[in-house]
Parts: C-alpha cells; structure tokens; sequence
C-alpha cells in the first residue's frame, strides 16, 4: 500500500442529471479515468448536488446509477478507483457548514451561477446559492491534491482553494490577508488547497450547433446513443456552406473538431489535407467522425447496458467505495472538529 499512498490525490464529482454526453466524456470522465493511472483517484456521484436543479427521486436514484455504470463502462477500476455515491458520506454535509461558517456572502455572490441566475430573474435556492461551499466540501474533505476539471468549474475551483484558507485563517492560525504561498508545504494539519488540472485541447467539445456541447442548448450527443441515433446527430452538425469542390476550412469545423478527439495525429493530418484540398464534402467528414465515434463508444455501450441490468451489484460497488472514502474523511472530519472546538463524534469514533 505504502506506494499508492504516497501518489498525489486526484478527485472529482459528476452530478446525475441525465445521460452523459461527448462533452462530459472528452471534458471530465476521460481526462479522469487517465488521471487515474499515476494518482491516487476518487470520483464521486454528486447527488447531493443534483437536488438543487433535480426534484424527481425515481431520476435521481436511476442517473446516480447510470453514472457509476457509465464511469466503470468507460474504464474506470472500481478496485483501483474510490468510486462512491457523496450521500453515502454525510459528513460532506458537516464540512460544508464548517466551511460556510468562514465564508463571506461576497464571494458566494460572484459565482458565475449566481449571477447568471440573478440576471435573468430566475429562482435561485439556496442549494443553489451555497452549490460552491459543498463543492469545496467534497475536495478539502480527502486532502485532495488535484481536481480534473473543464473550464465551466475552474471559478468552483478557485473558490474552493479560497474557502479553504479562510478555514485555515480562522482555525488553524493562518495569516489573514496578504497572497496566499502555493509553495508553501502543507502542514498536515488544515485544510489543504487543491489544485485544478483542466486540459485546454479537450475542454471544450462543440455540440451540433457549434457551440459549446451542452445538454442544456439541446445540441448534444448522448455516449450510449444507439448506433443510429449517433449517425443521426451527427449529420444533423451544422456546417457552412462552402460548395463541395471548394477548399474547406477545418479550424473553423465542428466536424473536424470532434474527429480530432477520437483519431491520431496522423489520422487527423490526413483529414486535414481532405478539407484543404477541396471535393470533400462535410457529408464525408460527417461519415468519418460517425465511423470512429462507432468504433469507440460500441463497446462502451455494450458494457455499460451490462452493468446497468445488475443494480444490486452497482449498490453493492457504491457501498464498497463509501466504506474507502470514509475511511479518508474520518480523520479530517476529526482534525476539523477539533480545530473548531466541537466534541469527537460519540457514535462514530471519529
Ligand atoms: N460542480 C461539478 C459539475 O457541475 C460537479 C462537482 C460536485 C464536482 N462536486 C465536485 C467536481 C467536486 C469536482 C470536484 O460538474
């Protein structure tokens, strides 16, 4: 064990809200799955996250399934990985008090969601309102050394690192204001700031309209899509239009942008030199990205609709990485209430 112990700590969490689509897989499950090789990796369920937008408890219980089953079909070892359920660890809940406790409504305010819910007059929770205290108590709750990221959650993440110097500040006798030493060693014993690792090249997937690849602008395409619905959306990509004999630019191309996530360099430098050379058309491009992205996700498909058919052996791998995870929050749960002043847990023993 003493190996692994000693690899930095990746960790992330993934909300069940749906079927998960290219862009959370080339953004997040693929960059964490690979982080997982040469860190010490856990990933999350982050149900307690999804009620803030998710009032259906049958969708709820299904997508926290369907997440784990899409994590372990796209490659995650659940006997390598911590993979768990956040609601499985309730103490995730007593660090986000803690942590809200030294946290100015100042910086909850200049969430991005925030704002954005404010401007445009909508319903703002207060889940929702404090969606980036829970966040920072996932990660400080584990020690976590790195938290594999896309771009939408970089402002979580350095919010995160904030609020844990505020903790440190007001528990631990950290000096207040002045610029934080990110070189500084850890001391082992407050709250230790993370770091955020977000892959430019992949970070952000267009979706069919050329935007960003979002469930919410209605332009994405489902990992588990069927073979023919994945052909579907994938000739429904909107391209310019540029005659087919003509030189095509392939910088300007969702098409080519989303080939170049499942090819080679060489693959991709020969598509390229097809865009530049004229008499290929987008419906050729469209064909090419279809045949890879089949060639993909087919098997991931195929293992996940496996996994999905046992749910009991599901629960079963959810509560196994509950038991490991907790193990690594207890002590923090106990250095915490100590620092702060409140009792050790009576029941737990932590
Ligand atoms: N907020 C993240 C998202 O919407 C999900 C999440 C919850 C998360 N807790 C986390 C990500 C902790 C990384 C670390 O995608």
């Amino acid at each position: 064990m003493t190996s692994t112990t000693t690899r930095p700590r990746s960790l992330s969490g993934i909300k069940p809200t749906g079927q998960p689509h290219w862009g959370n897989y080339f953004g997040m499950i693929r960059p964490a799955l690979e982080l997982a090789r040469d860190h010490d990796a856990m990933y999350f369920v982050a149900d307690y996250h999804a009620l803030t937008s998710v009032k259906d408890a049958r969708a709820l219980r299904a997508d926290s399934h369907g997440i784990a089953a899409t994590m372990i079909a796209c490659g995650l070892d659940p006997a390598a990985t911590i993979l768990w359920r956040q609601s499985d660890i309730p103490e995730v809940l007593e660090l986000a008090w803690l942590i809200g406790c030294a946290t100015s409504l100042g910086l909850l305010d200049r969430a991005h969601s925030v704002k954005d819910a404010r401007a445009r007059g909508k319903d703002l929770n207060h889940g929702t309102y404090t969606y980036p205290v829970l966040m920072a108590a996932d990660i400080l709750l584990y020690d976590t050394d790195v938290v594999p990221v896309g771009k939408d959650q970089l402002q979580h993440l350095e919010m995160a690192r904030d609020m844990a110097t505020f903790v440190n500040v007001a528990w631990f006798g950290h000096a207040a204001g002045g610029t934080v030493d990110d070189q500084a060693p850890w001391d082992g014993r407050s709250l230790k700031r993370p770091r955020a690792i977000v892959r430019d090249e992949v970070a952000v997937v267009p979706g069919l309209d050329g935007h960003k690849m979002s469930k919410s602008y209605g332009n994405d395409i489902a990992v588990f899509a069927p073979a023919k619905e994945l052909k579907q959306r994938v000739m429904a990509i909107k391209t310019d239009s540029t005659p087919l004999e003509a030189a095509k630019d392939p910088d300007t191309c969702s098409v080519f942008a989303l080939y170049r996530l499942f090819s080679t360099a060489a693959e991709q430098d020969d598509l390229r030199a097809r865009y530049l050379a004229g008499g290929f058309g987008y419906g050729h491009a469209k064909l090419a990205l279809v045949a890879k992205a089949e060639a993909h996700f087919a098997p991931v498909r195929d293992r996940y609709a496996a996994l999905i058919a046992r749910p009991d052996d599901l629960e079963d791998l959810l509560r196994d990485g509950a038991r490991r995870a907790r193990a690594i929050a207890a002590p923090v749960v106990a250095r915490l209430r100590d620092a702060v002043g409140l009792p050790p847990f009576p029941l737990r023993g932590a």
